[in-house]
């Protein structure tokens, strides 16, 4: 479940960039670059998660990927939380209430894969509460 997660919030990640404001000139070794004080640090957390160079086919959902014997990406090209002493401080909690929500969503309804996009133009799962009768749902 937590791979299930983990791939979800590379692909939808809720916040889809960071910025950080440099308080002092740091130079980044190796680079030739100095970020200079007063300098805004736009970070595209949206367009790192789907850069091949980090995850291979990034466009496919596949929690596989964050399997721990499979993981392969560098830590920071993975943030949705964000990094360092300024990350979410929700995040173990945010974590918690995913696990619970989806568990209250599997425990309620099935899910079917579907190629049909939906009305709301989604493609992907279509939710059935339990008392539905598939066979009626398979004709319309
Ligand atoms: C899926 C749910 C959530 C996501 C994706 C998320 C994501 C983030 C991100 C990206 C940041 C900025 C981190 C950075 O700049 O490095 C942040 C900051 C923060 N988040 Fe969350 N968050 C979530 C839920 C929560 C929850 C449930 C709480 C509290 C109950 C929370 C409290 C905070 C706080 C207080 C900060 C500011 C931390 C600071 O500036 O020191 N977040 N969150």
């Amino acid at each position: 479940m937590d791979a299930v997660i983990d791939e979800t919030l590379r692909l939808y990640t809720a916040v889809i960039f960071h910025e950080r404001v440099a308080n002092e000139d740091y130079e980044l070794k190796g680079t030739g670059i100095t970020i200079k004080k007063d300098q805004v640090v736009h970070i595209p957390i949206y367009a790192i998660h789907r850069d091949p160079e980090h995850f291979a086919d990034p466009e496919v959902f596949r929690p596989e990927r964050f399997l721990t014997e499979n993981i392969a990406h560098n830590p920071y090209t993975y943030l949705p939380f964000g990094a360092g002493p300024r990350n979410c401080l929700g995040m173990r909690l945010a974590q918690l209430e995913i696990k619970l929500a989806l568990f209250n969503l599997v425990h309620r309804y099935v899910f079917h894969a579907t190629e049909k996009p939906l009305e709301q133009g989604v493609t992907g799962f279509l939710i059935i509460p339990k008392s539905v009768d598939l066979r009626i749902e398979k004709r319309t």
